[in-house]
């Protein structure tokens, strides 16, 4: 019997999966996505071309790969209809090719989901969380509140009645908040994209993994957003509304802990985070700002600008810990190319004392980052392809990493496209 390789991100999200996953997956028989909704926006460029996923696994592209929509993932019908129609008329139709199926156990984001979302950040304020406001958060609170509609529910025949059960509640909800709204087009829409959800294979996804597994094949499960947004384990409540770790894998496809095979995370050779919450090493200067022209650091869904900072050692050690990384793949290093120095944060400092973890008020007590200075390589290295052009600076950056966070650095990506990745020794 084979294991599930697990790959997700280490920091805030935006590490880089998409593309990373695209790139492992002829190594794979199935990509599996255990959590979150469309608020990934999984990018990736081949031939010249660009795609944005939100809740397609990023195996998509490779025609002898399997992908899996797991029961930990919540979908809206409408976004999975608009992504499979774009892929579509790229010439793409995994439909058709019989290379996508969707957990009946995964839940449904409805429009008044949204709604909820919209009137929630709207009520609070200066505090709100930085929602991307497609409804997940209240879709997530559905499930956990025992409410929710799942997609096994589109082919009963009083799913018509259960929607409108949940809605009725809904609209209670958005009475309380004053939310004006006009639900007649989105709900036209969704009603249209149930009907075109229902072409989809329902699987139950425990049984599809593990029939994988006892058959010998090879499964990637494919995290989105990234460990420091994990809903348990995140700086709450400024977090997203699943567990994005490791342990989100098994629950979000239906897999044993004794299962999990290689964990591979992925981390930017910086740091970005979208929407609010603690950010100790975040530039909030010139050198930040630059990290973000040249990065493009703008999000691929919402287009929101990412805030950006140095790579931060308490944080990644936190994450590799508890997703039990095995290996770990660098991204963006092309982006610090333009630097003199760069700078890694090895420890936090708070009232004089120094601490090498994320404290638990860390949203109040905002420690300082103490930072190392390191030696930029300032060459192009978009265009290298083998190990041995790797900048001297660089190579030393990757081993002093390996060295604070005893886990090998085992993929170097020096661009979006797929061909700028390499294995390292
Ligand atoms: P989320 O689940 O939304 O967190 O997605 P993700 O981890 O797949 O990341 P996302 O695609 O949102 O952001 C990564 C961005 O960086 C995309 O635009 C990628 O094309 C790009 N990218 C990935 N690797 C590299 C790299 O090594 N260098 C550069 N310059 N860009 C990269």
């Amino acid at each position: 019997m084979t294991q599930v390789d697990v790959l997700l991100g280490l920091q805030w999200g935006d590490e880089g999966k998409g593309k990373i996953v695209d790139v492992l997956c002829p190594q794979y028989d199935l990509i599996a996505r255990f959590q979150g909704g469309p608020n990934a926006g999984h990018t990736l460029e081949f031939d010249g071309k660009k795609f944005v996923l939100n809740t397609i696994p990023s195996g998509i592209f490779n025609k002898d790969t399997m992908n899996l929509i797991g029961n930990g993932v919540v979908v809206d019908p409408i976004i999975l209809k608009r992504e499979l129609d774009n892929l579509k008329t790229a010439g793409h139709d995994p439909v058709a090719n019989g290379k996508l199926v969707i957990a009946r156990k995964a839940h449904l984001i409805l429009p008044t989901h949204q709604l909820l979302d919209a009137a929630n950040e709207q009520k609070m304020g200066k505090d709100k969380i930085g929602s991307t406001l497609k409804g997940i958060g209240p879709t997530y609170m559905d499930k956990t509140g025992r409410n929710g509609l799942r997609v096994g529910d589109t082919t009963l025949p009083d799913f018509k009645e259960r929607y409108n059960k949940l809605v009725t509640k809904h609209k209670e909800l958005l009475s309380h908040y004053n939310f004006e709204y006009d639900l007649t087009e989105k709900e036209a829409a969704f009603f249209e994209a149930i009907e075109f959800i229902k072409t989809i294979p329902h699987v139950d996804s425990e049984h599809f993994v593990n029939g994988y597994l006892k058959e010998g094949k090879k499964v990637l499960a494919e995290g989105a957003q990234g460990t420091l947004l994990d809903i348990d384990f995140g700086s709450y409540p400024f977090v997203t509304s699943s567990n994005t770790t490791t342990a989100g894998a098994c629950t979000g496809l239906g897999i044993a802990p004794n299962k999990i095979g290689s964990v591979i995370g992925i981390f930017k050779a910086y740091c970005t985070r979208v929407g609010s919450g603690p950010f100790p090493t975040e530039l909030e200067d010139e050198v930040g700002e630059n990290l973000r022209q040249v990065g493009h650091e703008f999000g691929a869904t919402t287009g929101r600008p990412r805030r950006c900072g140095w790579i931060d050692l308490p944080a990644l050690k936190y994450a590799i810990m508890l997703n039990g990384v095995t290996e770990m793949v660098m991204t963006k290093a092309d982006v610090l190319s333009g630097f003199d120095t760069i700078y890694a944060c090895t420890h936090y400092e708070h009232n004089g004392e120094t601490i090498d973890y994320m404290p638990y008020d860390i949203i109040t007590i905002k420690p300082n980052p103490v930072l190392k200075e390191i030696e930029g390589w300032k060459t192009d290295i978009t265009k290298i392809t083998e190990v041995d052009q790797i900048p001297a600076q660089l190579a030393s950056y990757i081993a002093f990493l390996e060295k604070e966070l005893e886990v090998p650095v085992r993929y170097l990506s020096v661009g979006p496209d797929r061909v700028q990745t390499l294995i390292l020794p």
